[in-house]
């Protein structure tokens, strides 16, 4: 029996059907390959690559099984946040529940995918890596969680049916998107992703945008940027960084990330009706910590608990001093906090 599925075509934007031998458009009759079960709409010639899944590990998870594998192949340190469910816990934050469809857009390792699937209906994960796209079939099927749906597509793409999501998480991803991208300017690709992700939520929808904070106090003390391992680059005017990273990189700077007050500008002029800034510390990708930075009652009851790592170094024993300043009146602090805070959660609402 043919079910339809949420997928458009990437080539017509018709409605893709799934029948009893493959995946189908409707309208121009375009098969869609299959990779293990995960559907193909995207392919790009050049994909992110940093270290981690590959398909030696993926083959360790079939042959050992899944906690086994990634032991053997993955350091304490990786395992602690790619493997880790719980870095799906800031998006209670968002108005989820047993109805929820989520959309996970540029999932990587899929620990956020993983970390909701028990409390919604419905998540589907993309992302352009087949190796973290079968690393995440391997990790649902483990935990036989039936409502996990990996499909190897763009987020520059987002070909689902509009309105589709009751949530889209795009974690980690924004600031890639251009790298990827032809456009000359990357910030309209990225603006025109906020787009999209609009598109494809359903009214009162909520998107959860992490990413980095251009003016995150870290890179103020000199911690590297972790898109360009370069120092400073996102302080500075973007013509200077666009010739620094060309003279260091002998390429264009395109992983721009960005400040408060540019995310908030683009989510609303995305259409989005309303955005609310939560700082995630220490930062998106171990987010233990999420502040409202817009709620002086939130931002009091963290300033009164959150104890910041010790250390001996300048950098920690500066942030410490600092610390120890906002919390000694975090009321005239917060407005400042929420403009370096190291990472940001967005939640903007359709
Ligand atoms: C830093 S990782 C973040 C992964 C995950 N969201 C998380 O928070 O752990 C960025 C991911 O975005 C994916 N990505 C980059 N550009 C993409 C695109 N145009 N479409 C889909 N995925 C993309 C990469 O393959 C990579 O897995």
């Amino acid at each position: 029996m043919p079910t339809k599925t949420p997928y458009l075509c990437p080539s017509c934007a018709a409605s893709v059907t799934r029948g009893p031998a493959a995946l189908r458009c409707d309208g121009c009759g375009r098969v869609f390959s299959e990779n293990r079960g995960i559907p193909a709409f995207a392919n790009p010639p050049r994909v992110w690559q940093k270290r981690g899944v590959d398909a030696a590990l993926n083959e360790a998870i079939r042959q050992d099984g899944f906690q086994a594998a990634t032991h053997e192949h993955l350091d304490e340190r990786t395992r602690g946040w790619a493997c880790n469910p719980r870095r799906a816990n800031p998006l209670y934050v968002a108005n989820i529940g047993p109805r929820t469809k989520l959309l996970d857009a540029g999932c990587g390792w899929g620990s956020l995918t993983i970390g909701i699937a028990d409390l919604v209906e419905e998540v589907h994960a993309i992302d352009v890596s087949d190796e973290r796209l079968e690393f995440i079939q391997l990790w649902a099927e483990h935990l036989e969680l039936s409502n996990v749906h990996v499909a190897k597509a763009s987020v520059l793409d987002l070909n689902f049916q509009q309105e589709y999501f009751d949530a889209v998480v795009l974690s980690g991803v924004l600031e890639w998107t251009a790298e990827f991208a032809q456009s000359p300017d990357p910030e309209q690709t990225q603006r025109d992703v906020l787009h999209k992700a609009r598109s494809v939520l359903a009214p009162g929808g909520q998107l959860l945008l992490m990413i980095e904070n251009r003016l995150g106090l870290p890179y103020w003390l000199g911690v590297p940027d972790e898109h360009t391992d370069m120092r400073f680059i996102t302080l500075m005017p973007r013509k200077a960084a666009r010739l620094f990273h060309r003279i260091q990189k002998q390429r264009p700077y395109r992983a721009y990330t960005h400040t408060r007050r540019w995310l908030v500008r683009n989510l609303l002029g995305a259409g989005f009706s309303h955005v609310k800034t939560y700082a995630t510390l220490p930062n998106y990708r171990a987010p233990w910590n999420v502040v409202d930075m817009d709620s002086p009652a939130a931002w009091r009851a963290f300033c009164n608990s959150y104890q910041l790592g010790s250390g001996d170094s300048l950098r920690r024993r500066t942030a410490t001093s600092l610390w120890q300043a906002v919390q000694a009146d975090p009321d005239r602090w917060r407005r400042v906090v929420r403009e370096f805070a190291p990472a940001y959660m967005m939640v903007a609402t359709r």
